[in-house]
């Protein structure tokens, strides 16, 4: 029976698709593409994408009378009629059980599954499923898949402790379920549910038998005083700005178009400066990523040999006013929007750097300040297409000394012959499609903007660990004699 399962599975879509069109109501995306697919008991994982993922699990489930299990099973009248058990249902049963009264097509043996000239698609992806020796998912394989598409879920758990401050509350100590629900103002069943989930995700333990929770070293990213916080940046991932625009992915991926501007109907700098509250949770999130990078970015590079520094979209300062620490003879020129460097006086205070960085405010698209040894963009060239990117590197070009370097601090992606990329620079690029247009790019994509900006790349170091970036170093091109 176990043997039988995924053959059965097989002919029943297949016999199904051919004989017995589905006429029930449009499946939803999650029913589609579930794969939750039992046969008579048996679980036959991967089995779903046999058919085609439309039709192979509701169809194939009501043929076999077996349960349609998981979070797409279809519900109310869909349901029942898929449960109908039909004749044809019946003949599936005797496939299975091997019975004389199966239909003949279906006992003949995997040469009916071959391809059939009218339907060149569809079905012969089953056919040829059937007689492939290419390796098919495993039950390991769903459960993997699973905790995959469960990621969003995992991310909302995190970003609610984050937004509830449950770990600044537990920096104080353990603490009762009880206790914390009174802190944070929430249900405490329902607190005690959320605190399960984080336990499991590694953010709390109960170190003792009681019924105390208490922060992990893990948990400590989300304190706001944690020396690596990754607090705003969960808050900010799992807030309506970030999270709507990324529940319309399929949106930028149809149409190449930002999802934020069809959320929103406006782009996102705009739209996140016009509101003080979110341009706060912004910045406070790049600055919690910049802050992580700053340390890596000055152990990794040497800023000492440059008097001026210039960073260009350099939000509150984070990032210059740790390199300006680690280089005590250099200044610093912190450039960006008004509301970009709004918290920036307290920032480069708190380095003790002020009396040598000024704040200057504009459009890096109009001008950029002039004179600067160094100028350094930190994930600024990826939140654009190539256009403007083309136009932001052609305002520093401007501003530049002929002795001047540029210093872009991105994720790069591998050209196409290299290494597979890093999971967050891809999942950043995403992020640049859903949200702002833009792109992470390959040294080559890099070395060809530039190029256009009448910069040459000289040299890319290696990503500055533990981050994924890199600093791409480049100076203007000598013109041919
Ligand atoms: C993704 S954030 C990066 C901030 C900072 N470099 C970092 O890595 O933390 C991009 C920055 O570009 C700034 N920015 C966007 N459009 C700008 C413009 N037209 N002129 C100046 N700055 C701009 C934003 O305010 C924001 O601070």
């Amino acid at each position: 029976m176990v043997l039988l399962g995924p053959s059965v599975a097989v002919y029943a879509t297949d016999i199904v698709l051919r004989r017995n069109r589905y006429d029930g109501p449009a499946l939803t995306d999650e029913t589609r593409h579930s794969r939750f697919w039992y046969t008579g008991g048996v679980h036959v994982p991967g089995a779903v994408a046999l058919g085609g993922p439309d039709l192979a699990l509701p169809v194939g489930m009501a043929c076999l009378g077996g349960p349609v299990h998981g979070p797409g099973a279809p519900e109310g009248v869909a349901h029942q009629r898929l449960h109908a058990r039909s004749t044809r249902a019946r003949a599936l049963d005797a496939i299975v059980a091997g019975r004389d009264d199966a239909p003949s097509r279906a006992r003949a043996g995997p040469h009916v599954a071959r391809r059939q000239p009218s339907d060149p698609k569809g079905r012969a992806a089953v056919n040829n499923r059937e007689t492939s020796t290419a390796p098919r998912a495993r039950a390991e394989d769903q459960v993997r898949a699973l905790q995959l598409i469960q990621g969003h879920m995992a991310a909302q758990a995190v970003g609610v402790a984050a937004r509830l401050d449950l770990a600044d509350v537990l920096a104080a100590g353990p603490m009762s379920c009880a206790e914390l629900a009174e802190a944070t103002g929430t249900d405490p069943d329902a607190l005690r549910r959320l605190l399960r989930a984080l336990e499991s995700l590694g953010l709390v333990e109960r170190p003792t038998a009681a019924d105390l929770f208490a922060l992990t070293s893990f948990g400590e990213v989300l304190r706001s005083d944690a020396d690596a916080p990754a607090r705003a940046i969960a808050a900010l991932f799992t807030s309506p700005v970030v999270w709507r625009p990324w529940g319309e992915l399929l949106h930028s991926v149809r149409t190449g178009r930002t999802a934020f501007e069809s959320v929103f109907g406006t782009a996102a700098f705009g739209h996140i400066g016009g509101h003080p509250d979110l341009s706060a949770l912004f910045n406070s999130g790049m600055a919690e990523l910049a802050r992580g990078a700053a340390q890596s970015v000055a152990a990794g590079y040497d800023f000492s040999g440059f008097r001026t520094v210039v960073d260009v979209g350099g939000g509150n300062g984070t990032l210059l006013a740790a390199l300006l620490a680690a280089s005590p003879g250099s200044r610093g020129v912190l450039f960006d929007t008004p509301t970009g460097v709004r918290e920036a006086a307290l920032v480069l205070a708190a380095a003790g750097v002020s009396d040598r960085c000024t704040v200057t405010t504009g459009d890096f698209f109009t001008a950029v300040p002039p004179g600067g040894d160094a100028y350094v963009l930190k994930n600024v060239l990826h939140d654009w297409d190539d256009e403007r990117a083309h136009a932001l590197l052609g305002r520093c070009r401007r501003a530049m000394p002929d002795h001047a370097r540029l210093l872009l601090i991105e994720a790069v992606l591998p050209d196409d012959d290299g290494p597979a990329a890093r999971l967050s620079a891809v999942l950043s690029d995403l992020n640049m499609l859903v949200m702002v247009g833009g792109r992470e790019r390959t040294r080559r994509e890099y070395a060809d903007l530039l190029a256009a900006a009448g910069l040459e790349l000289t040299d890319v170091s290696e990503p500055l660990a533990p981050t994924h970036f890199q600093v791409l170093e480049a100076v203007p091109r000598r013109a041919h004699p």
